[in-house]
């Protein structure tokens, strides 16, 4: 997607330009906060590993983007006092970058694949003798002069990240020993992770203030980051470095971010689908078409909020606006059969 939101939960080049967002990661699993039950299944099968000096199982994360699934690959490789080397899915176009990349790792250390559901296919196949025994097979030359060449590996770790954990291959996710769905984080656990950051960029700011933020972040730390960066930057320069509530509401504004954490595509996706579409059913496809956007995109990066919050329904016949979400973009939902919306 061309376009840059600031509550993309994508990873934008801002964040990795800031020399601060990298210090904002935290490094032990003591210092990660939220997802309590994967956290628990990581600590469980760090301590396992350790008594036995291996690596600890592959892991598949799935779940909306911007949860910390990169954050999580690099705190258990740090865990495991190794490195995480970091791909993804659509960089690995030829199976020769994997291979280059498997036989430099050194036990214990952990391969991140991003987007693993866009693994090519052909890649893909050298992946399954890496995770279960370690080597990989390749063939050099060809016709009759080909041979099959086994490099064996150290025992590693691959983390993959998925947005789509259902466009995976069977074979390949059978193959995680760990495979756990991330969810959105709830606003005390954002507060948290907001007091941490203030705390570690030296700002002076109130928890209510974070509260503030933490509420128009839809779920999801990297956004919540971003708007306290935002935030900083507007005080910075229209009110004297105060970071209060006026400087949230004043930046946020400005970016077109409502009090729900909505931005304009949000509410763009609501008013076609109140509007053009009464209200639904109506396909993604068909959605994605009067948007002029990527029906993918829709579905990893609009939905899964507008889904939490309610103000969605996902039906077999397609798309629904919801009354709550009808009521947010100031459209009246009329409760008759066809659900028809006043203009
Ligand atoms: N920064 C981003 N995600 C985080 C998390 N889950 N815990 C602590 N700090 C974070």
């Amino acid at each position: 997607m061309a376009r840059e939101r600031i509550v993309s939960a994508d990873e934008v080049v801002e964040d990795q330009l800031d020399p601060q967002s990298h210090t904002l990661r935290p490094r032990a699993l003591d210092e990660y906060i939220g997802q309590s039950a994967l956290v628990e299944r990581i600590r469980i099968a760090l301590d396992a590993s350790r008594t036995r000096d291996e690596p600890i199982d592959h892991v598949l994360l799935h779940g909306p983007p911007g949860l910390g699934k990169t954050t999580l690959a690099h705190v258990i490789a740090a865990e495991m006092g190794s490195r995480a080397y970091v791909t993804s899915g659509p960089a690995l176009t030829k199976a020769g970058d994997l291979v280059g990349t498997l036989t430099r790792m050194q036990p214990r250390d952990v391969l991140f694949i991003d987007e693993i559901h866009r693994l090519p296919a052909s890649v893909e196949e050298y992946i399954y003798p890496a995770m279960e025994e370690y080597r990989v097979d390749f063939t050099v030359d060809s016709g009759m002069h080909a041979r099959i060449v086994t490099l064996p590996l150290k025992p590693f770790t691959l983390i993959g990240a998925t947005t789509r954990a259902g466009l995976l291959t069977q074979a390949l996710r059978s193959r995680f020993g760990i495979a756990h769905h991330l969810d959105f984080y709830d606003d005390g656990d954002l507060e948290r992770i907001l007091v941490r950051a203030a705390d570690l960029l030296s700002m002076k700011v109130a928890d209510s203030t974070l509260t503030r933020i933490a509420g128009r972040s839809r779920g999801t730390p990297r956004v919540a980051l971003r708007l306290l960066r935002r935030v900083r930057d507007w005080a910075a320069v229209k009110s004297g470095g105060r970071v209060d509530d006026k400087s949230v509401d004043g930046a946020l504004e400005l970016e077109g971010v409502d009090a729900m954490g909505l931005d304009e595509l949000d509410r763009k996706y609501l008013t076609t689908l109140a509007r053009q579409y009464r209200g639904g059913p109506v396909g993604l496809d068909a959605l994605a078409a009067t948007l002029g956007d990527d029906a993918g995109t829709l579905e990893d990066m609009v939905e899964p909020y507008l889904l939490r919050r309610g103000f969605l329904s996902r039906t077999r016949q397609g798309r629904r606006l919801t009354a709550e979400g009808a009521a947010h973009i100031g459209e009246k939902l009329i409760e008759v059969p066809g659900a028809l919306f006043e203009e």
